[in-house]
């Protein structure tokens, strides 16, 4: 059997892409390695956002140079954001790579591998440019191949991703996504609604919802219009599927219909990812993100009001072309005020070919943004810890994910067989999804819990399994 290794970099997207090439490649024959020497062919799904994330790659592929002379049969390929970015100089800065393909064309991987083996000819395919034809070719020239999917290459066996969009027409000034991920488009909610059935039939609890902007979902379907809340609601019914999430969601689109839908529909978590990005309405402007301060805060605190308990959580990009201290401070007020979950926070990276490095120099100087991104990350963690603190002593919910980080670093045989009475420190999530650490039994894995938390810090909660209290009164009446 040949052998594939696969290195994914980036966001949610990457890796829901990473899992359909898998199980494209699954059907040529493939199996997985962990091992580059071992590997018949490699492949590294890449991603543009920041520099950093594009340095490594290049680092990576590198390192490849003289495998690749020892054995020129290896296919090493380039697929992501990267690929659709950077196209022919790909192979101008490693020739020994021999397949560049961006997140539009992924389909083509099986024959793009299948003509590289062997012959010294570069293989590119590549999706059209925002400039490069009509709406409806770029749209076609950006395929998504979604129904293929390997439930190896998921989070856990009990959660997948499914995408509900492509693409994106936000045009953030900083952001690369639009020019490498095309015109959004939405997925017909039955392709939708099939693919989720077919997942909880594999035994999958968890959906999380994927779009670039997810809530902005729209499909017109002769005088119905299909919005997120509608596709919520549709999954809901779903046998076997205990939750649901999405994720992003961009903060002018949070309508009223969606707040209703997460409060109302039990299986839907109740967390909400909508990066406010800055503070300071003049960076908004340049960043053009499309709302103001207030119009964030005012979504916010409908979020709040509506839905008891929610966890909200945000992205930030610090030190962004012209960003004052006072700019800044801005920053750290909505930060107090907001009590996100926890933030995401980045430096501004410059990203060649978007509005803000046409229009803005980067004038931040990096010791600044390294900085500002420590102060407001000390902040948030202050925060989340506080916010954390209030689930003492108090029972939530926990869908059971697998061992801990730690446990797992400890090396744990964690097979669902062996597991008969061996604890294990377990790791999972809350309804809010907040992570739960616990001690418990492999057999648990996949459950749903009840978790009484007796401690916590800025990121982790900790707790104990309920034992219900009628079993301990049976017990004592000698039953
Ligand atoms: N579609 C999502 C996120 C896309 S990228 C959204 O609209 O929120 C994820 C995060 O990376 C962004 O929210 C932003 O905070 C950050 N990011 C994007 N471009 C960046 C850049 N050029 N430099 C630094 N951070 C960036
Ligand atoms: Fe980038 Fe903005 Fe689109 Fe998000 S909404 S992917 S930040 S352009
Ligand atoms: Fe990166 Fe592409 Fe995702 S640029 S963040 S992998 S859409």
């Amino acid at each position: 059997m040949p052998k594939l290794y696969i290195e994914t970099v980036g966001c949610q997207m990457n890796l829901l892409d990473s899992e359909l090439v898998v199980a494209s490649l699954r059907k040529e024959g493939y199996e997985l390695t962990s091992s580059k020497a071992e590997a018949d062919t490699i492949l590294f799904n890449t991603c543009s956002v920041r520099q950093h994330a594009e340095d490594k790659i290049y680092s990576a592929l590198g390192r490849l140079k003289d495998a690749k002379k020892k054995n020129p049969e290896k296919v090493i390929g380039v697929m992501g954001c990267m690929a659709q970015k950077d196209q022919k100089l790909i192979f101008d800065r490693a020739p020994f790579v021999d397949i560049v393909v961006g997140p539009g064309q992924l389909q083509r991987i099986p024959e793009l591998i299948r003509n590289a083996r062997g012959k010294n000819e570069h293989q590119l395919a590549v999706s059209l440019g925002r400039k490069e034809g009509t709406r409806d070719t770029i749209e076609r020239s950006h395929e998504s191949f979604d129904p293929l999917r390997d439930p190896t290459m998921r989070p856990t066996p009990f959660q997948a991703y499914v995408r509900i969009m492509i693409g994106c027409d936000k045009f953030c000034t900083y952001c690369i996504v639009p020019s490498v991920r095309g015109p959004e488009q939405s997925r017909p909610p039955a392709h939708i609604i099939a693919e989720a059935k077919q997942l909880a039939a594999e035994g999958c609890k968890e959906i999380n919802l994927l779009g670039q902007t997810v809530n902005s979902y729209k499909v017109r379907e002769g005088d119905r219009t299909w919005r997120l809340s509608d596709l919520l609601t549709a999954l809901h019914d779903i046998e076997g599927i205990d939750r649901l999430k999405f994720v992003t969601s961009y903060p002018k689109d949070m309508t009223d219909d969606l707040l209703a839908a997460v409060r109302d529909l039990p299986k839907c978590a109740k967390y909400l990812h909508v990066p406010v990005q800055s503070g300071s309405d003049a960076v908004l402007k340049r960043m053009k993100r499309g709302y103001t301060v207030a119009e964030y805060r005012e979504m916010l605190a409908r979020a709040y009001e509506w839905i008891p308990g929610v966890a909200v959580t945000s992205d930030f990009i610090v030190g962004f072309c012209g960003e004052t201290e006072e700019e800044f401070q801005l920053t750290m007020d909505i930060v107090r005020e907001s009590r996100f979950k926890n933030s995401f926070i980045f430096k501004y990276s410059e990203r060649p070919g978007t509005k803000g490095a046409e229009l803005y120099p980067d004038d931040v100087p990096e010791e600044v943004k390294k900085r500002r991104n420590n102060e407001l990350l000390a902040l948030q963690n202050e925060i989340s810890e506080e916010d954390n603190h209030a689930f003492l002593e108090r029972r939530v919910e926990v869908l059971v994910e697998g061992p801990s980080k730690s446990e797992e670093r400890r090396g744990h045989d964690h097979d669902h067989e062996g597991g008969e009475g061996h604890t294990l420190q377990l790791t999972g999530r809350t309804m809010c999804d907040r992570i739960v650490v616990f001690d418990g039994n492999p057999r648990q894995i996949g459950q749903t819990l009840p978790i009484t938390i007796y401690d916590a810090n800025a990121h982790t909660l900790f707790g104990a399994v309920v034992t219900e209290h009628v079993g301990m009164e049976l017990f004592s009446l000698g039953v």
